[in-house]
């Protein structure tokens, strides 16, 4: 029977990837894609736990649906991801319409499942073992690997792909949902995961980005002497067809001389290190359960940029979180005027039930005065973005180009047939750089002459 899949994704880079090989599962069993979830049979979304905001608005899309399902009851209506495993029951609750809930840990059996409820076995509920509910192996167990083959079809584009080297995280910030719905930190094999590089390659992957929560942690320790990112970075670097590789997201502890010399030697490893800080303030930092003191972060900030010329970094920062007095926020405001990030991602403090901070910390900054800071830093942040890529203006660069920028995307297929057309593309640095020039372009690294800047965009021509 053919079916018609709708899938939406929000959240994170490894949603990102669960999502593309879920699809790609689905397509080599039949179903056909398509982006109108009025036009689909099955209906899926792909979902994030990480702030409120993100499970509100799945609720409401959930909402909606319910009059479509009343219409055509055949409709499969699937949640999947971080918030399936969180909120399963709490789902069927309040959205009794939803046939399927399937956790990040369970996706390999996506297929099945959805057989099953076809055939009338719905609603179904497919999630791994809470952190409490076994030891350590029963938990790990239950989150089975979901790293299977993969299709070149169902990448953004063909030339780049994101690789999971680790599931789960084992660092408990006490503000992050993560190690409750991801499990427990498993690094995969090494063999594994060069093998599925090579086979990328091999499809005309030039661009290889590496997944993890706390990624700089990877360890395989099935190898002699045991494989760490430095080592796995090396061996990468020598496959044929790759140009580029990437990973993300770091932790700062684990931010040693090495991976950092690595990165330098490496030349298909691009100097770019996305390191969230989170904040500037100590005591903050240390509520956090991050692991480290600001000025332990500017000496790894230091060495990174004594190292690697030319590097960019990036950050994520909360702001507000429990008990951050407006001392601490400019403490934080001092780590971003003198780091010079490339970009940070500012979020507002969102509590998680089921964390320690939760529990042990009250939500005491009110929202104006998160909403405050978030701008404040934001402005600050965006003036340094500006200020660093104007510098880049009259400049010749390499970029990888993507393909087509979002705006052509939106005028659909036929407009692709007049070239040029507007691309989109990555520096080394991981700078967008937007220009125009033809479709076919797409894939290929080249060089290109930066004429204008924005805080978040470089304008170019081709050189
Ligand atoms: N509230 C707000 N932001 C959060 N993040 C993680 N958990 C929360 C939370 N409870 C942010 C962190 C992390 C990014 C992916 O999301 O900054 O690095
Ligand atoms: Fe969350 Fe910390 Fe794990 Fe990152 S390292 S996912 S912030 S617990």
């Amino acid at each position: 029977m053919p079916r018609r899949l709708y899938i939406e994704t929000v959240g994170c880079q490894m949603n990102v990837l669960d999502s593309e090989l879920v699809a790609a599962g689905l397509l080599e069993r039949g179903y056909e894609l398509v982006d109108d979830r009025r036009r689909a049979d099955t209906i899926l979304f792909n979902t994030c736990s990480v702030r409120q905001h993100a499970e509100d608005k799945i609720y409401s899309a959930l909402g909606r649906l319910k009059h479509l399902k009343g219409q055509r009851p055949g409709t499969i209506i699937g949640v999947l991801g971080c918030m399936a495993q969180k909120e399963r029951h709490a789902i069927l609750r309040r959205a009794p319409h939803v046939d399927l809930i399937v956790g990040p840990g369970q996706l390999g059996r996506l297929p099945a499942l959805l057989d099953e409820v076809a055939a009338g076995g719905g609603p179904r509920i497919e999630v791994s073992l809470d952190r409490t509910a076994g030891d350590r192996p029963a938990v790990m167990a239950s989150f089975e690997p979901y790293d299977p083959g993969r299709t070149a079809r169902m990448r953004p584009t063909p030339d780049q792909a994101m690789v999971r080297i680790i599931l789960g995280c084992d660092r408990f910030c006490s503000y992050c949902v993560v190690p409750g719905v991801r499990g427990p930190e498993q690094s995969r094999p090494a063999v594994n995961i060069e093998a599925e590089v090579r086979r990328l390659a091999g499809e005309g992957c030039v661009e290889v980005t590496l997944l993890g929560q706390a990624v700089n942690r990877y360890c395989d320790a099935t190898t002699r002497p045991e494989t760490r990112l430095p080592g796995l970075l090396a061996k990468l670097n020598q496959i044929e067809g790759i140009r580029r590789l990437k990973f993300v997201t770091n932790h700062p502890r684990y931010m040693g001389r090495e991976l950092i010399g690595a990165v330098r030697d490496l030349e298909k490893v691009s100097p770019y290190f996305h390191v969230p800080a989170q904040s500037g303030s100590d005591a903050v930092l240390e509520r956090m359960n991050r692991g480290y003191t600001s000025a332990e972060y500017r000496e790894m900030l230091a060495m990174i940029r004594e190292t690697v010329r030319g590097a960019s970094v990036t950050s994520d920062f909360i702001v507000g979180f429990c008990g951050e007095t407006e001392e601490d926020f400019r403490r934080t405001v001092e780590l971003v005027r003198e780091s010079r990030f490339k970009n940070s991602f500012i979020f507002k403090y969102s509590p998680r039930p089921g964390t320690k901070a939760a529990e042990l910390y009250a939500d005491d900054v009110p929202y104006p005065v998160k909403q405050r800071r978030n701008n404040e830093l934001l402005a600050i942040q965006n003036a340094i973005s500006l200020a660093d890529n104007r510098g880049f203006v009259g400049r010749e660069v390499e970029i990888l180009v993507e393909g087509p920028s979002k705006v052509e995307q939106k005028r659909g297929p036929a407009a692709y047939e007049q070239a040029p057309v507007q691309l989109v593309g990555r520096t080394v640095c991981d700078r967008i750089v937007v220009f125009d020039g033809p479709r076919e372009l797409t894939g290929r690294i080249l060089p290109v002459r930066i004429e204008r800047a924005e805080a978040t965009t470089l304008f170019a021509r081709l050189a």
